[in-house]
Formats: structure tokens, sequence, C-alpha cells
């Protein structure tokens, strides 16, 4: 959640004896840690977690690069980002790919949805300097075979009126330059590559070079993408409470085995006597997601409106009720 590593890759960084707490090498997996008052350094450097998360969406122009310094000191995407946070992008571009980038603090998240297994959609506008050929196309659908091995299918269509050389390419995973090494393989020279959404997210009205923060139902959106509902754990939650266990099935995975969670019964719970979701019969008794205490249950209070309506919505999603 500091944005230094993926959760495994952070295992390993600790193994290697990489990380202190004020000053003593941390030696085992799990070592818990007061962000208020502890220091944690990594390889000697202090990290901290981020107090706000925050989510950007980019409309991404040609001739800037993903990184945040060049040694060349081309221009960069954070040239135009003009935050005091560190946030790093969900994925990159290159430098003449234009389109949708994401940033975030959200190392959780970023992690998730970058992750081959999440398969999230990024879809692209492709140029290319000649017509592509049906049997090209069909090769491009089922996969081809790169330096790194097969890619997965993909869906690829030409754009009526352009002779086949603009098609929407549409692809799960999110390897170096696929795009670009896909039609490169086959013998075609991209002339312009443009990524039009990533999870379903575009960059609709945002003018060249701009962006702005994503909306609440657009967080969400990302969220649900990877299994995430509300109230699983982020840097957001991280520094007021420890991450909640998560219930599971349609409420998304264990956060550390990764396989689906147990499902409490209670209010989201199945009776115990048919199996059939239960009906909630009590007051509401989830905990306030800011402090991690238990919930007023004053029928006034904004806890219990926050808690009927993640309630609702959790309802909704499960197919209770309606
Ligand atoms: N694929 C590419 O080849 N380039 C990008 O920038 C993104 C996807």
């Amino acid at each position: 959640m500091s944005g230094i590593a993926s959760r495994r890759a952070a295992e390993e960084v600790v193994l290697a004896g990489e990380v202190r707490i004020n000053g003593k090498v941390v030696e085992s997996l799990g070592t818990q840690v007061d962000p208020e008052h502890d220091t944690v350094t990594v390889r000697g450097k202090r990290v901290a977690v981020a107090e706000h998360v925050i989510y950007i969406i980019m409309n991404k122009p040609k001739d800037y690069i993903t990184t945040a310094k060049d040694e060349k000191d081309r221009r960069t995407v954070y040239d135009l980002l003009s935050i005091r946070e560190r946030v790093f992008p969900i994925g990159r571009l290159d430098r003449n790919t234009t389109g949708v980038l994401l940033f975030t603090n959200d190392g959780f998240l970023a992690t998730k949805l970058m992750h081959p297994s999440s398969e999230v959609k990024k879809e692209y506008h492709v140029s290319i300097d000649h017509s592509l050929d049906e049997a090209h196309r069909d090769k491009l659908c089922k996969g081809i075979y790169l330096e790194e091995g097969k890619t997965s299918p993909a869906e690829i269509v030409p754009i009526p009126g352009t002779k086949s050389k603009e098609i929407v390419v549409t692809i799960h995973e999110g390897r170096n330059r696929q795009v670009r090494r896909m039609f490169e393989a086959l013998g075609y020279e991209i002339v312009h590559l443009n990524r039009i959404s990533y999870g379903g997210l575009t960059a609709a009205g945002l003018a060249k070079g701009k962006w702005r923060f994503l909306t609440n139902q657009e967080i969400r959106s990302l969220k649900s993408l990877v299994g995430q509902s509300e109230g699983t754990p982020s840097a957001s939650r991280a520094k007021t409470s420890r991450p909640a266990k998560r219930p599971g099935g349609q409420f998304g995975n264990d956060v550390k085995t990764g396989k689906p969670g147990k499902r409490p019964n209670g209010q989201f719970g199945k009776d115990t006597k048919t199996g059939r979701p239960g009906k909630r019969t009590g007051k509401p008794t989830g905990k306030d997601v800011k402090t991690g205490r238990p919930g007023k249950r004053d029928e006034n209070t904004k806890h219990t409106v926050e808690t009927k309506a993640r309630t609702m919505r959790h309802r909704r999603s499960a197919g209770i009720g309606h």
C-alpha cells in the first residue's frame, strides 16, 4: 500500500532482510506495524502509507513517456499532473500511444488490476499501414506467439469504411508493448495507437493532456472488476483500521488466500434451516467504516444510513430481495 511492491513481492523483500521497523530488521512475515508510531524503512528508505487514496484518469497525449524520471530529460506524464500526492500509473502507455491512462496511490487495487489473472479489458483503436488480412485477423483473435509466449485470444474488429486499416482491438492482458508487437509480428506497422478504455473507463470529455479524479462510481466499478467490494482493504482504510475479513462468494475472495471466502451468517448469511439467503431481522450490526468500531444504532446517524445503503447494495448484488 506504500507503492513499494505487490503483496507477494513484499514478502520476499521482508525475507531478504531489507525491511526494518524502528531500525530493527524484520525477521518474520506477518509482523505488525503501528503506522502512527513505528518507522518502517525498506533498503534504508522510509516508507509510509498514503493518507489519501486518489484515483486519476488522464487522456495521455503523444510524446510523453510513462515514467517519473527520464534520463534523457524527455517529457513525462507527470509533467501533466499537478498534484502533490505520489501516484503511479496502472499499466503504462508507450511514448507514442495516446488515450486512457489511470493513476493511483492505492497499491492494492493497482496490483490487482494489473495482474493477468484479473483479465481487465483494455480496448485500443489501432491504425495500421495496410489493410488487415482476414487470415491475420484470425491469428490475432486466436492468439499469436510473441517472445515470451502465446497471447490470449483478442477481439479484433475492423472499423467499417477504413479498408481494414483501422481496427478496435480488445485484450485482457497487459504485456509490454503488446498491441504493437502483435501487429509487428505479422508485418504491420502501427501508424497510431490510442487506448479507448481501461476496465470500461473512457476518457470521454477529456482533451488530450487533461486529467481528472475518478468519480466514486468509477472507483467502485474498478474495484468490482477485481472482486473488491466496499469495505475491502485499500490504503484509505489502512490508517484507521485493520483490513476487515472479507465475506466471500459473490462478495469477493479472501484477501489472503485469493479463494472465495466464507460467508458469515448474519445479515447477509443463509438461513441455517433452508440454506437460502436469510432475511435480515435485526438492526445494522456493521462496523463504522472509518473507525472500525461498532456503529451507533440511532436511526438518524450517518452511520446507520451508510450501513443501510451498503446493505441494500450488497443485497442487490447478491440477488437478495429483487
Ligand atoms: N500496447 C502497446 O503496444 N503499447 C501501448 O502503449 C499499450 C499497449
